[in-house]
């Protein structure tokens, strides 16, 4: 008997990567509550300031590579079910860490960016860029060489492969949200989209998101617990 499902997307937020040691954003010592998001994640911030800017992104790229951050059960189960599930399985996520790809994970959407990469602000290039970006740091791709930025979305820029997350949710017939808050669009309306196209909605949150009347079933607790118990539910099928 096989699974139910044959189109996961699954929509991840920064909670997924919480117990791994990356800072939440909008918790009580979220980086939010320590920055403003005008002055490091927006692209008059980095015009302003670049040098802030650079230095807030470095911080969390070095931090991104300690021994320390590894990917958790959450992660992990995820890798475990692009493996096992003969379905197709998409992760978009929001997040800019690469504990997806180390938890197994390849078919990953990056809507928000990620932070070992640099972008050349001429041609948008996207570079592997694992070291700190200073000003100074030019591009090797455009005949005169341009600032290297952080590959990460500001808010008031699109987000990115939107046409390819469309797609994904149009054929969807299961969405699920895993450690997001819902407050940031377009990533708080897919589940309405994933809905309207006929896939069951589950949101998966330490507590009740901002988009959670949208979903029809929720489960509430730590992601590391949560996620690895939903997989072995898919799989349980395979
Ligand atoms: N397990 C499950 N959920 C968790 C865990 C955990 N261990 N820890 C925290 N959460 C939940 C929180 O309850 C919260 O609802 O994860 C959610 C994280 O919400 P945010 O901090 O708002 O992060 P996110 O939703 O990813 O933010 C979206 O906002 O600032 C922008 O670009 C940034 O991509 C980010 C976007």
């Amino acid at each position: 008997m096989t699974s139910p499902y044959t189109n996961i997307v699954i929509l991840t937020g920064a909670g997924i990567s919480a117990e791994s040691g990356i800072q939440t954003f909008r918790a009580v010592d979220g980086l939010w509550e320590n920055c403003r998001v005008e002055d490091v994640a927006t692209p008059e911030g980095f015009a302003a300031d670049p040098d802030f800017v650079q230095d807030f992104y470095n911080q969390r790229r070095s931090k991104l590579q300690e021994i320390t951050i590894q990917p958790n059960a959450a992660h992990l189960a995820l890798g475990e079910l692009e493996a096992r599930f003969s379905g197709s399985l998409t992760i978009i996520t929001q997040n800019i860490d690469d504990l997806h790809e180390r938890g197994g994970n390849t078919n990953v959407i990056h809507m928000h960016g990620e932070l070992l990469k640099a972008r050349c602000s001429a041609s948008e290039e996207v570079v592997e860029h694992k070291g700190d970006i200073v000003t100074g740091d030019l591009c090797s791709c455009c005949k005169t060489p341009a600032q290297l930025r952080p590959h990460i979305v500001w808010f008031g820029e699109t987000p990115l492969k939107m046409d390819v997350i469309e797609l994904a949710i149009e054929k969807a017939d299961l969405f699920v949200a895993i450690g997001t808050s819902g407050n940031v669009y377009p990533a708080a309306g897919f589940v309405q989209a994933a809905k309207m196209y006929g896939a069951h909605t589950l949101e998966i949150n330490l507590e009740p998101s901002a988009a959670e009347n949208q979903f029809e079933e929720k489960r509430y607790g730590k992601a590391s617990v949560e996620v690895p118990a939903l997989v072995v539910e898919l799989l349980a099928s395979e």
